[in-house]
């Protein structure tokens, strides 16, 4: 089983304090246990900060081009993204899917450029507090699963990361229960041991997001189908981020 915690940066901090950010990390990384630290940050830095991170923690992209190489201005590629030493891609987050177009086809797309690429593909999904009231959370997250995961072939999976990011917890402070957290975890196990058998499921991480943050980090951990977390505010300070990793249950402090 794997623990992953990971840190999305969205469009957040300049070049030095990314840098700075990843000194501060360096020394503490030996706390981390058994968990997989990954970090997103801006494009631009990408390259440097893989080439700086420790062992330990790797530096993923906030996106991804859905194509190889060509005409595509304005696009990085899963290979190019290889070539720099980065070790995946976030997907389908939802605010790509709700102001830059990303569609279920689109995140297909990019799970599979990544996965051809042996590149780990964050993958997320999550309703809209409207979807969660009128009782289709369940409903939409399968469907998001279901287009973006279902025709992969198993062989692909140890290169698969489930996100599960309730909508109305993104940025608001507002975290899902541990019940309902675990609730919809265990109901994406479910899909999965479903599509790709009980084994191959059990291997695949399934990390919480929306409002993640040192106070509530170990409550949600400690569920028996979340493996841990996708951060985004409590990311960009290494003591907040650190104060997450150190809620996992297989953490050193854990
Ligand atoms: P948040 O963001 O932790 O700031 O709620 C999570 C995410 O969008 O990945």
């Amino acid at each position: 089983m794997r623990n992953i915690v990971a840190g999305n940066w969205k469009s957040n901090k300049l070049m030095g304090e990314a840098l700075k950010w990843m000194e501060d990390m360096s020394s503490w990384m030996p706390n981390r246990g058994h968990v997989e630290v990954m970090v997103a940050p801006p494009a631009p830095y990408l390259s440097q900060m893989a080439s700086k991170a420790p062992a330990g923690l790797s530096v993923i992209a906030q996106n991804v081009s859905p194509e190889g190489p060509g005409a595509h201005t304005g696009e990085h590629t899963a290979e190019m993204l290889k070539s720099c030493g980065v070790s995946g891609a976030i997907v389908g987050h939802s605010e790509r899917r709700a102001r830059f177009g990303d569609t279920d086809r689109l995140v297909a797309q990019k799970v599979r450029a990544l996965v051809s690429e042996k590149l780990q593909a964050v993958f997320c999904c999550g309703e809209t507090l409207e979807q969660r009231e009128a009782g289709e959370a369940q409903t939409v997250v399968h469907a998001q699963l279901k287009a973006a995961i279902l025709g992969l072939d198993a062989s692909a999976l140890p290169f698969v990361v489930v996100a599960y990011e309730p909508i109305w917890a993104i940025g608001t402070g507002k975290t899902a229960s541990s019940e309902e957290a675990q609730a919809m975890h265990g109901s994406i196990r479910g899909w999965l041991a479903e599509t790709f058998g009980a084994d191959k499921a059990s291997e695949v991480a399934i990390l919480y997001g929306g409002s993640c943050k040192p106070a509530n980090a170990h409550e949600l951990f400690s569920q028996p189908d979340i493996n841990g977390g996708l951060i985004g505010g409590a990311s960009l300070e290494p003591l907040d981020f650190q104060g997450v990793v150190e809620g996992h249950p297989d953490s050193e402090k854990g």
